[in-house]
């Protein structure tokens, strides 16, 4: 897998959505469903080649550099689907030969034994939610794994598949810096290439949310969730697991392409329930999202061979400040001619003096715009004064 630079037009991603779990965790705003019934998978692979055949005859003439098939919980997918799936994406654009293919998996013991055929359909990649270490938060987190079987998926996943993200989520309730730096040390004795951190946020609309609006659910505040946000940093780096973006960190090289593809704000397709697009066409990026709930898109790709609800062209200033919002996530930053190209206009220079004296942000070369450390700990702040 080559990492091509953050300006080459040559990046195409595509986001593949499966929209089921075993059961809903209580964090989670996903688009994602518990099935009442049985699902058939065969008329979800009518409508994602549909899907697949609708986008590539509005954007043709692309090869494909990524394919990430999130969820909901892709683990759920038979592999023969998996490998349909990945037939059409082929026959209709075509793959590179050095295509990075993720698949998001949920590490139940039943899920674990489809590794093997999914690394037999073409997936090369994947990403293990394991989520947390211990049975308590486990059980508070909804999940439906034990860490035994989540540190043996882990593992067999690692001899399965050439890259494998470890993934935890961390701020959790009750959470303190020693059980975090704890724990986060056990995770390092066994992830080698990849790990995504993400804090917990409450997300409206889910079960943890009405909790914490009823004061039934503690999260850590602001100043113990930066201190686990340190701490975080602290043993990555030591292992060698550099923070490429805030909440991800890899070896040298290894880095998600497909997710480096949406934070460089470089072309990609959604196909399924709930995704959406930004694509560039000729120098207009257009913006698609598809119908989130499972049975209304079905029903609309039958009807009009595609599921998407919303279709926007992206004003300047929209895909300037999306651009400037995923770039200054990233450890490389943004490139300032990109912005300036982007917004008809460039980033304010007074904004970046007061923001670069205060430590916060630094110019890495004449072009390039990047957070300091420092200014990672306060992103949101910082972005925020840059947009005005
Ligand atoms: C939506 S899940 C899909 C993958 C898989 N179903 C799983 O649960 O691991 C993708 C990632 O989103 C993260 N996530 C979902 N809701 C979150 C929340 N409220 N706060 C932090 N991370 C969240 C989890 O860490 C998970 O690894
Ligand atoms: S976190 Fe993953 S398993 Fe849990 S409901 Fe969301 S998508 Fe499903």
């Amino acid at each position: 897998m080559t990492i091509l630079s953050d300006l080459s037009d040559d990046v195409f991603g595509v986001y593949v959505h499966w929209p089921f779990c075993l059961a809903k965790c209580p964090y989670c705003d996903f688009n994602s469903h518990v099935a009442r019934k049985m699902i058939d998978e065969d008329l979800f692979l009518e409508a994602y080649r549909s899907e697949i055949s609708h986008l590539a005859a509005l954007f043709p003439d692309k090869k494909v550099t990524s394919i990430f098939f999130g969820g909901g919980t892709p683990s759920l997918m038979s592999a023969s689907l998996v490998g349909a799936i990945l037939d059409e994406i082929a026959s209709r654009w075509g793959i590179d030969d050095k295509a990075e293919i993720t698949l998001e998996a949920n590490p139940t013991s039943v899920e674990a034994k489809r590794f093997k055929g999914y690394q037999t359909a073409g997936v090369n990649r994947t990403s293990i939610g394991i989520q947390a270490l211990n049975a308590t938060d486990l059980k508070a987190l909804g999940r439906q794994h034990t860490v035994g079987e989540a540190l043996a998926a882990f593992q067999l996943a690692s001899r399965t598949f050439k890259r494998v993200s470890f993934d935890l989520i961390y701020a959790r309730p009750h959470q303190t810096v020693t059980q975090w730096r704890h724990e986060l040390g056990q995770a390092l004795d066994y992830a080698h290439d990849h790990m995504s951190l993400y804090q917990l946020t409450i997300e409206p609309a889910t079960a943890y949310y009405d909790l914490y609006a009823r004061g039934k659910l503690s999260i850590p505040e602001d100043d113990l969730a930066l201190a686990l946000y340190d701490v975080t940093q602290e043993l990555t780096d030591a292992a060698g697991l550099n923070a490429y973006e805030i909440s991800n960190h890899a070896a040298e090289g290894a880095q998600s392409l497909h997710n480096l593809t949406y934070w460089r704000y470089q072309d990609y397709a959604g196909i399924g329930p709930g995704a959406h697009s930004r694509l560039r066409l000729g120098n207009k990026k257009i913006a698609l999202s598809h119908h989130r709930d499972p049975g209304k898109w079905l029903e609309e790709v039958k009807k009009n061979g595609h599921g998407i609800a919303d279709q926007e062209q992206l004003g300047s200033i929209e895909q300037a400040q999306e651009f400037l919002l995923m770039g200054l996530r990233l450890e490389e930053g943004i490139n300032l001619d990109r912005y300036a190209a982007l917004a008809e206009q460039p980033l304010n220079s007074e904004n970046i003096s007061d923001l670069a004296e205060e430590g916060f942000i630094e110019l890495a070369d004449p072009c390039r715009l990047k957070a300091t450390a420092a200014g990672k700990r306060v992103l949101n702040s910082v972005i925020a004064r840059l947009a005005i």
